[in-house]
């Protein structure tokens, strides 16, 4: 497979390294969330220092999507300071492309993010600058079955054709299904998410800020509930949303046992659960 079931590992456990990513990305220190082995698609965290900057003109052979968590970068012109997100196809000319502060970005790339100099022509619409702040959440389109999370979403990317979605979800806090129990549900699409704040609880342990998971389509997960809430970066690739319920209820519970899918290469974090920092 391509791209291996992750579920799950949280990013603070990762290392940062260098010369993962070809020029200019060589010199950004990252981790990788999960890659592609035959394209090179990656999800990372890129970590930009103070002074980076590339002044030529450029294109990226690999759409390049991105959240900002933390510092602020600008490119073409435009400001991306922390909660900001943009979306630039393959072939979207990066030109002043400049942080003083550094920046700190949850990133995907489609492919290897090779750049050729100069000007490109991208293949498909951009989505050059979203404010977080300055989007409403909306509740329209929910699984009515998924009323017990208390879910509100924000929808940043939504390309049906090629069954690519990615949204900011916000689940309510102290939420659980009805007596405690429901269906495991799939996708007939991957689901990826990162987790901003909050935890989520589910079959495979306990997910904290700084989760995630790469997930193919046709596995079952949940049923899930979260005790402080949560807000999170969802993504759904290779196919629409659709969500296939199971038969089965099945139990829930808020301390689950810590039991990830994990590839071998991350054997590492099956063992242990994640540490949450806590508040006292
Ligand atoms: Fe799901």
């Amino acid at each position: 497979m391509a791209r291996p079931h992750i579920e799950f590992i949280h990013a603070q456990d990762l290392e940062w390294q260098t010369d993962v990513l070809p020029e200019p990305f060589a010199d950004v220190e990252c981790k990788v969330l999960s890659m592609d082995s035959e394209t090179g698609a990656c999800s990372t965290i890129l970590r930009y220092p103070k002074g980076w900057s590339q002044s030529e003109a450029q294109h990226l052979v690999a759409a390049h999507e991105f959240l900002v968590l933390d510092g602020s970068m600008e490119i073409d012109g435009q400001d991306y300071a922390f909660d900001s997100y943009g979306y630039l196809p393959a072939g979207q000319t990066h030109e002043n492309w400049k942080t003083s502060e550094g920046m700190v970005a949850l990133t995907f790339f489609s492919a290897t993010p090779t750049a050729i100099p100069g000007p490109g022509n991208p293949t498909e619409q951009s989505i050059p600058y979203v404010n977080l702040h300055d989007m409403k959440w909306a509740t329209a389109d929910i699984d009515p079955d998924l009323d017990f999370l208390r879910i509100a979403h924000k929808i940043l990317r939504d390309d049906e054709t090629k069954g690519e979605k990615t949204m900011i979800l916000n689940c309510g806090a102290q939420s659980h299904p009805d007596g405690w129990k429901e269906a495991a549900l799939s996708h007939p699409c991957v689901e990826e998410m990162y987790l901003l704040s909050g935890d989520i609880a589910g079959e495979r342990g306990v997910m904290h800020a700084g989760s995630y998971f790469w997930r193919p389509a046709g596995i079952w997960h949940g049923p899930f509930g979260s005790r402080n809430g949560n807000l999170c970066v969802i993504r759904f690739m290779d196919g629409n949303h659709v969500n296939d319920w199971g038969k089965e209820k099945l139990p829930f519970s808020l301390t689950p046992d810590h039991k990830p899918d994990l590839p071998d290469t991350l054997s590492q974090f099956k063992a242990k659960p994640f540490s949450a920092p806590t508040p006292y």
